[in-house]
């Protein structure tokens, strides 16, 4: 899967993509990421990539020239499957969009910056507005890592073990269930029994329950959910 990511401030995005599984996926060639610096195709002695808004109020805007610019050279490289836009008033990023979007082949993402983009690019180009929460961050790189990192552990052959993703929070609307390693006894504190007993079955059944259970007590939304599609 390939994305490109079209950013003000590139360099926020390097390290977080440049590590652990993302830097495993990249060097087994099932991910690459390009980052363009949208400055890169502003035009004019100062290659101006903000303006003030229209109608007065505080906070800069996106000129929209530059961003075409760069869209317009990748668009007619090759087939994008989404232009995405990470913006605090998009969709809320959730799981099961991020395993729809890990089947995609070519993304581009437009990080947003200051007041925002003209809305005339969202118009023209954007197949895709995400929020990553209720909260505003300073910029959209952060969201596009989350793109990338949150879709990209789900590619065929990114994690070590095929089906750790199934069974992550969220796949079935339900929460994982809690998690032990060694020792099976530490400062008083045991491990369920249920765990140690090699019982496949039981095991299965515990986590489930538990599952369940932290769903029911955290996340009554999520546990709505799960109730109407089971
Ligand atoms: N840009 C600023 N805040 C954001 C958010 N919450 N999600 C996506 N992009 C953003």
């Amino acid at each position: 899967m390939r994305f490109d990511i079209i950013s003000v401030l590139p360099e926020l995005l390097e390290s977080p993509l440049n590590h652990s599984i993302m830097k495993r996926a990249k060097d087994k060639g099932l991910l690459e990421v390009h980052l363009h610096h949208l400055r890169d195709y502003a035009t004019g002695k100062h290659k101006q990539v903000d303006d003030y808004q229209f109608g007065g109020g505080a906070g800069m805007v996106m000129k929209p020239e530059p961003i075409a610019a760069c869209l317009d050279k990748l668009l007619s490289e090759r087939h994008y499957d989404e232009v995405i836009y990470t913006t605090p008033d998009g969709e809320r990023l959730e799981q099961q969009r991020c395993n729809r979007l890990s089947m995609k082949e070519n993304v581009i993402i437009l990080c947003g910056h200051y007041k925002g983009i003209d809305e005339r690019i969202r118009e023209k180009y954007i197949t895709l507005e995400i929020s990553i929460g209720d909260y505003v961050l300073s910029g959209g790189e952060l969201a596009a890592a989350v793109l990338v990192d949150s879709i990209g552990r789900l590619i065929p052959g990114v994690l070590n073990d095929e089906t750790s993703a199934l069974f992550d929070s969220f796949q079935d609307d339900l929460l994982a269930p809690p998690v032990y390693t060694r020792p099976a006894e530490w400062e008083g504190m045991k491990v369920p029994d249920v765990l140690l007993s090699g019982h496949e079955k039981m095991i299965d059944e515990w986590r489930h329950d538990q599952s369940m259970e932290r769903t029911k007590a955290r996340r009554p939304d999520l546990w709505e959910k799960f109730e109407k599609g089971s």
